[in-house]
């Protein structure tokens, strides 16, 4: 079903996730017949552009990075045509009048009825002034809906988060500003919740009686590319934790929602944030959270360098490119089970993975004690491959009750014919639904922050915890302790 017409803006429409992300998904969109044909792209950018260059540049794009290619003349002739650049100052309102003066045109030649989504690909400090000026320029009085979809970081800590959040409520209510946090556009994110909710065998085991722990891994296999700039302020924690991982653990963790509606799923993961052990000391955090910077390693005989050798990275830089904590959830569901969660640079492979490893059988005269049986799991594989399977332990064939584990293994990504759709499609499509599901609402910023910012300023007070690891290794000898002192270690991830 194609979302009802709009007119969307791209800030930021020449950098680098309108090129590998936003055309392709928006070309997706097109192809599935989901964007209809009355809607508008309107990129905008300080650098002067002409409607072709720009066309040129979706084009290349979308042959680059999409699922689809542009193989069909006329369909990406009947595409491009809904695109237009205009080159905007974002400081200057008179601008603003002007790209409303083309909204108007735009709403008429494709039969829009006002609506507008605003996507600012943009550094979180033009948030603010781009919401100013689009008030300002008049831009949200046509008829229709009005909805600002921003991309992360939201702040830098609970402060800055809450300084912007302020400034974007004077111009937008909450229902319409759309937080993009892309892991929960990912399928098999998404598929956690049916996972649990609609199957009878693993909701009843989903409690601190039948989980023993659960571990997140999130790790790439590349640098900092030539981030450095932006990823040095940041770190791991902020790039990564505040947002993806937790977002990842608030799925795992939450109660049922009582309806499948935005605000439901969404009470729900706040309710995990809250109920997040925060670390109360530095001591705590160091006993708790890892954080480490890579080294010069090698990947298959291919030297890396140091991340503090890599473009505009300080030589003596402290920033975290891996960290991995032991988090604990306090409710009743969870109390006692830890949740081991990890994230890095330059690790051996590009993955994200959920393992939920169920406690072990009593020890019993049977099996347990003749063999030392494994426990059983369950593994949620994210991406790059997608799929789950589950390791139980079997009868090895022509034994004698000699027992092996076995994996039941289901693995979306390798079906014939399926073509998943990337989290960009899902999520923009989703918010010109005004389904608000799969985007992070306020206070679960909010909440993310204030757990995050206790490491934070524990790793301010104690800059000298930071470990290293060779580049393309799984990261410091201290994160297996993190596990071992409670008698668990890291399954390695596929
Ligand atoms: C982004 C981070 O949010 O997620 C990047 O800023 C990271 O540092 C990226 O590389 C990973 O996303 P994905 O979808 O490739 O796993």
């Amino acid at each position: 079903v194609a979302a009802e017409g709009a007119v969307f803006y791209l800030f930021g429409a020449t950098g680098d996730l309108a090129r590998r992300k936003l055309f392709p998904a928006l070309f997706s969109l097109y192809k599935e017949g989901k964007l209809g044909e009355q809607f508008a792209v309107v990129g905008l950018a300080r650098r002067p552009r002409t409607n072709e260059q720009f066309r040129e540049d979706v084009y290349e794009s979308i042959n680059e990075f999409c699922r689809y290619k542009a193989k069909d003349a006329d369909m990406w002739n009947r595409f491009a045509q809904h695109f237009v650049y205009m080159p905007l100052d974002i400081h200057n309102v008179d601008g603003f009048r002007e790209l409303d003066r083309l909204s108007g045109e735009l709403d008429k030649k494709f039969d829009i009825k006002g609506n507008r989504l605003f996507y600012l690909a943009l550094a979180p400090e033009l948030f603010g002034p781009v919401s100013f000026n689009l008030k300002g320029g008049g831009l949200l009085e046509s008829p229709g809906w009005h909805r600002l979809v921003i991309e992360k970081p939201f702040g830098y800590d609970l402060d800055s988060a809450r300084k912007l959040n302020e400034q974007l409520s004077q111009v937008f209510n909450e229902e319409e500003i759309y937080r993009i946090d892309h892991y929960l556009g990912k399928e098999m994110v998404q598929n956690i919740q049916v996972l649990r909710f609609a199957n009878a065998f693993f909701e009843p085991l989903w409690n601190n009686q039948h989980i023993a722990n659960v571990q997140i891994t999130l790790s790439e296999t590349v640098g900092v590319e030539e981030r450095g700039g932006y990823y040095d302020n940041s770190g791991a924690l902020r790039d990564m934790g505040q947002n993806h991982m937790l977002q990842m653990l608030t799925m795992i963790a939450m109660e049922p929602p009582s309806r499948l509606h935005p605000e439901g799923l969404r009470d729900e993961k706040v309710k995990v944030l809250r109920s997040l052990r925060k670390y109360n000391s530095s001591d705590e955090v160091r006993q708790n959270v890892v954080r480490a910077q890579y080294a010069e390693g090698n990947q298959g005989g291919k030297p890396l360098p140091a991340y503090r050798q890599e473009e505009s990275v300080p030589a003596d830089s402290m920033t975290e490119t891996y960290f991995a904590a032991k988090v604990m959830v306090d409710n009743f569901r969870w109390a006692g089970v830890p949740f081991f969660i990890r994230t890095g640079k330059r690790l051996p492979v590009k993955t994200t993975e959920v393992v939920i490893e169920f406690k072990n059988v009593p020890e019993n005269v049977l099996f347990a004690k003749r063999h030392d049986l494994g426990p059983n799991l369950l593994v949620i594989r994210v991406n790059p491959m997608e799929g789950i399977y589950i390791k139980i332990n079997a009868k090895r064939p022509g034994s004698d009750n000699e027992v092996q584990p076995v994996a039941m293994e289901f693995c979306q990504s390798c079906q014939v014919g399926i073509n998943t759709p990337e989290a960009y499609e899902l999520l923009i499509y989703d918010a010109a639904r005004g389904d608000s599901t799969y985007f992070t609402r306020w206070d679960e910023v909010a909440q993310a922050w204030s757990f995050v910012d206790r490491i934070a300023q524990a790793w301010r007070e104690n800059p000298n915890d930071l470990q290293f690891y060779p580049a393309g290794s799984w990261g410091p000898e201290r994160s297996k302790r993190l596990l071992a002192d409670e008698g668990f270690h890291w399954w390695p991830v596929n």
